[in-house]
């Protein structure tokens, strides 16, 4: 290559890299209009109603009762993303992406973008200057209560929360039953276990193991008929009360804690383990929480955007290995395996 078609090529390169560093900006600029379209495609059903096969923007406004152009436009915009596929014809198609948002699909986008969405979520996030100033949870400002303490009151929202986490939950069972091997311990307590749906798969797995499930009374009282439907409400023990000042239950092999240490900030958390930690007294119980593990420097982890919503809503946070291990510590236990480097993680610790 001459020296002149090398410096061409070069021009090219820098050029294309400032196209795409341009790109890169107008989307990270524009993630509020893009999270809105999603929502907007997922409000209105729209991958649901493509799975059939494609459809023209007039049948799906007429189906949506929505303002067709309108609706084209966004439909055009989630398309840019390869969310739908806009045709020649003027009908869109669902896309594999799309998928990700229909009902149906398990592991899909739709429950997380209902929960973003959900006014719960949406206020605070309007007021996030306060988190990044106080460090508190906007959520308090906005509701003047903590988060638990709004669903108690919000029958209605309990309940989709509920459901949000169960949906986590199937997505993990399997991965963690797996890591957990539940078959090694006799009686699984599962702290702030929600509805219930892990420890039933946990003993569904486990058939001469027994469980209790404990969780505020308000969210207890929905358990017994989904373990029941899952053929283990006989050998689980279900307790309401306030993990923070109730008694816990004692004598189980392990206690486990999904998603719940990100919920709090650590002094808060310390204090939890240290209840669990005299509940255990004694025995050679097994601490297990499941929840993210932050990857080090620079590097992309859903557990960095999560931490967001911990610090904006609960005033908590994901924590990296570091972290978990002060925590585990100063609450008189010791980490005992090797986690998954980040995101999802099982951590098993032992009394010191
Ligand atoms: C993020 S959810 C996790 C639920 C469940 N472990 C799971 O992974 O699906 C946190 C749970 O902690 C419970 N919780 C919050 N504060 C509590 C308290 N003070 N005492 C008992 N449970 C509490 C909530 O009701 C909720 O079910």
């Amino acid at each position: 290559m001459t020296d002149a078609s090398l410096a061409a090529v070069a021009n090219f390169d820098q050029k294309q890299a400032l196209d795409l560093r341009e790109r890169q900006i107008a989307v990270l600029g524009s993630a509020k209009q893009i999270a809105h379209v999603i929502y907007v495609v997922t409000e209105l059903g729209i991958a649901d109603r493509l799975v059939d096969g494609p459809q023209p923007v007039g049948r799906l406004a007429a189906d949506t009762e929505t303002h067709e152009d309108a609706l084209r436009r966004i439909l055009r915009a989630a398309a840019a993303f390869g969310i739908f596929a806009e045709q020649e014809d003027g009908t869109f198609a669902i896309t594999p992406l799309g998928e990700g948002l229909t009902s149906a699909r398990i592991g899909g986008l739709r429950p997380m973008v209902q929960f973003s969405f959900h006014d719960f979520n949406r206020l605070p996030y309007a007021e996030i200057m306060h988190s990044v100033r106080t460090g508190e949870p906007a959520f308090n400002k906005v509701f003047g209560m903590g988060f638990y303490d709004y669903l108690q009151t919000h029958p209605e929202v309990n309940r989709f929360f509920e459901g949000f986490m169960a949906h986590w939950s199937r997505r993990l069972a399997d991965r963690f039953a797996a890591e957990l091997a539940p078959e090694r311990f006799g009686r699984i307590a599962d702290i702030g276990g929600s509805n219930g749906y892990f420890l039933a798969k946990m003993l569904q797995r486990h058939p001469a193991g027994t469980g209790v499930l404990f969780d505020l009374p308000e969210v207890v009282a929905d358990a017994e008929p989904l373990l029941k439907e899952h053929g283990v409400a006989e050998r689980v023990e279900v307790v309401g009360g306030d993990f923070f000042s109730s008694p816990l239950p004692v004598g189980a092999d392990a206690y486990i804690l999904k998603s719940i240490v990100h919920n709090w900030p650590d002094d808060t958390c310390v204090a939890l383990l240290k209840r669990i930690r005299a509940a255990i007294g004694e025995a050679d119980a097994r601490l297990i929480a499941i929840d993210q593990i932050v990857p080090p420097l620079n590097q992309w982890d859903h557990s960095k955007i999560i931490d967001i919503d911990m610090l904006v809503l609960f005033g908590g946070k994901e924590r990296d290995l570091r972290e978990w291990k002060a925590i585990f510590g100063a609450a008189g236990f010791e980490l005992v395996n090797t986690p998954a480097a980040y995101g999802w993680a099982l951590l098993e610790a032992r009394p010191i």
